[in-house]
Order: structure tokens, then sequence, then C-alpha cells
């Protein structure tokens, strides 16, 4: 299936997967990659710069199809070396990058002077034409059902992609919500180039994260989401569990006043015991609503495979009998 995006990063599939915390390895990354999607590697779960170079380099022995690399910039007292991260990523040869959290134009100059693709993933049209403005080649467009940060706006993808389609000049992928063939093809009927899919990829044989969170996300359904840290405005969908239900408890006690030191313990530090020691209730992990329609562990290569084969079916089949 070719679009602007697979043209953009030379891939073969319009499907890319979502840096996420503690789960985007190189395990989980090349096998995107090699299955003809791009596979992401997220920068910040390795601690240091070096070990994210040690990392890229595991990924190129796993893979010799482009990858990307995640860096997400977070609203943080004492922040990540990010020059030295975009060392890293330079010096290990990856030329795409996945930027989050808030604008990446302080560090545009480096990135595009070493000829790196910058996909910036936002949850709104204004944030999506600031990354256009700014020189990014592509946006991810995240709307209010995703797994992670959606954003304030509350704005779900029925209406956030053609918005974006309206305005946008460079290529985007949708994301938030998207698991299967029908909504890949609903995707590109909104007018995006492709996907995003974050949660739907951890429930895959090559996801190097602990059984449990696989069984969980399949045992999910799309009712079992809870959005936290609204009032800090640093709103997050996670996975409901004991620790999360603590979480809103808290939240409605303290209404407008919460402060993250108020709910610190269940929120930070989890990733680690939840992703590799299979605590599932050792606080709040994001997850997207899409869990409702994940009901198996394939691998990256089914996966990808049933996406696209699924979407061309409907496509000839069911639509064409429309038209
Ligand atoms: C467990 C988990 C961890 C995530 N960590 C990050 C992250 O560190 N940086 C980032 O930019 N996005 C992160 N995301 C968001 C994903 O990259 C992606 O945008 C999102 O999952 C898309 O929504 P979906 O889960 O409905 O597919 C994370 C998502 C999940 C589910």
């Amino acid at each position: 299936m070719k679009t602007r995006i697979t043209e953009l990063f030379g891939i073969e599939h319009p499907i890319v997967q979502g840096g996420m915390h503690f789960v985007g390895l190189a395990e989980l990354a090349s096998a995107v990659s090699n299955a003809g999607g791009l596979g992401i590697i997220t920068g910040l779960t390795q601690r240091t710069p070096e070990d994210l170079a040690k990392e890229i380099a595991r990924c190129h022995e796993m893979t010799d199809k482009p990858f990307g690399v995640n860096l997400t910039f977070l609203p943080s007292f004492t922040a990540p070396p990010y020059p030295e991260y975009i060392q890293a990523i330079i010096e290990g040869g990856v030329r795409i990058v996945e930027t989050a959290g808030r604008s990446p134009e302080a560090y545009m100059p480096a990135m595009k002077e070493a000829g790196i693709k910058v996909i910036h993933k936002c949850t709104s049209v204004r944030h999506s034409l600031k990354a256009e403005a700014i020189g990014c080649d592509a946006v991810s467009v995240d709307g209010f059902e995703c797994g992670g940060h959606p954003g304030e706006d509350d704005i779900p993808n029925m209406i956030l992609l053609p918005r974006a389609a309206e305005e946008l000049k460079i290529p985007f992928v949708a994301s938030g919500g998207i698991g299967n063939a029908q909504q890949l093809v609903a995707a590109l009927a909104l007018g995006a180039d492709g996907i995003n899919m974050g949660t739907r990829f951890i429930a895959t044989k090559e996801a190097p994260v602990h059984d449990n969170v696989k069984q969980a996300i399949v045992q999910a359904t799309e009712l079992d989401t809870r959005l936290i840290m609204r009032p800090l405005r640093n709103t997050e969908r996670v996975l409901a569990n004991a620790a999360v239900n603590k979480i809103v408890e808290i939240e409605k006690e303290k209404g407008q006043d919460l402060e993250i030191g108020d709910i610190m313990d269940l929120v930070g530090g989890v990733y680690p015991k939840v992703m590799q020691e299979g605590t599932m209730d050792a606080g709040a992990w994001s997850c997207g609503m899409v869990a409702g329609l994940i009901h198996d562990i394939p691998t990256c290569q089914e996966l990808i495979d049933r996406l696209v084969g699924g979407a061309e079916e409907i496509i000839n089949q069911r639509l064409a009998k429309f038209a």
C-alpha cells in the first residue's frame, strides 16, 4: 500500500508503531519494521544517551529496514539532555524521529541539518499547523480515543482527522483508537496517509513486556480506560486497575486543588513494575479504548498483513459495491 507516508519514510505499508515507554525497545521496533511498517524505539526509556546508542545498535542488528526513535518532551524540572540524545540518534544512523509532548522547534535545526525526517505527534489542528510551520515532515494526529496523553481538547478522530485534512499540507497519520483493517480504511477515507498504533502493538508476540500486560489488554473492553490528571492539565488515558481507582478517588476529593504530589506514588516509576515484572496494579499505565477491539496476540507480521490485506479487501469488495 503506497501513500505519501510510505514514500517519505521508505517503508512498505503506512503503519507506524508509536513510541511507548518501556515497550518500544529494539525487539518491537525491529519486528514492526521487518513486517513493512515503521518501528520506533522510545528514546527516554533508555536512561542515558549512551544507552540509547546501544539500543539503536541492537535494533540495527535485528533489521536492515528503516526505524525511528521517539523523543518525548516532558514537563519536568530537570530536563533530560535532549541534544545528547539527538546526537546518539544521528551517530546511530537513524534518520526518522517521532517527537511528542511539546513543540520540537528548539531541536529542529540540529535534526534537519542531519537529514532527519521529523514526525510530530500532537492532539489538535493548531499544534499540527505549528508543526508544519516549523518544518516537520509529517504529523501524527492523536485523537481523544488514544492511549497515553490525549491533550485537553477532547476531540475524537471522527472530527479531528477530517479537520486536519482540511488544513494540513504535509502528510499525516491517524493515531489513537486504531487496531483493525476497517479503521485503516476509515483513516485513509478521512484524509490520513496512514495510521499510528500504540496499544494494539503491545498485544503482539514480539512486544518485550510481561505476558500479564498483553492478557490485560486482551481481556479489557472499550469501557475499561480512565482519564487521570485532568486537573493538572496533563490528562492521561490509562487502563483501570486498583491504583487508578485510588487516583480517581483522590482526584474527586481534591478537585482543582490536586497536586502531583497527591498521586505521585501511583504514577511515578510505575512502568518497569508493570511492563517488566507484570505487577498489574503497581500504578497507572497508558492504554487506549482500542483495547475493546483487541482479542488476540499475533506476531507483528501477522497483524500488519491482516490490516493491509483486510483493508485492500474492504476497498475492493465492500466499498467498490457502493461506487
Ligand atoms: C503504554 C504506552 C506508553 C506510551 N508511551 C509514550 C511515550 O513515551 N511517548 C509518546 O510520545 N507516546 C507514548 N504513548 C502513545 C503512543 O505512542 C500512541 O500515540 C498511542 O498509543 C496511540 O493510541 P492507541 O493506543 O489508541 O493506538 C504511549 C502509549 C502507551 C499505550
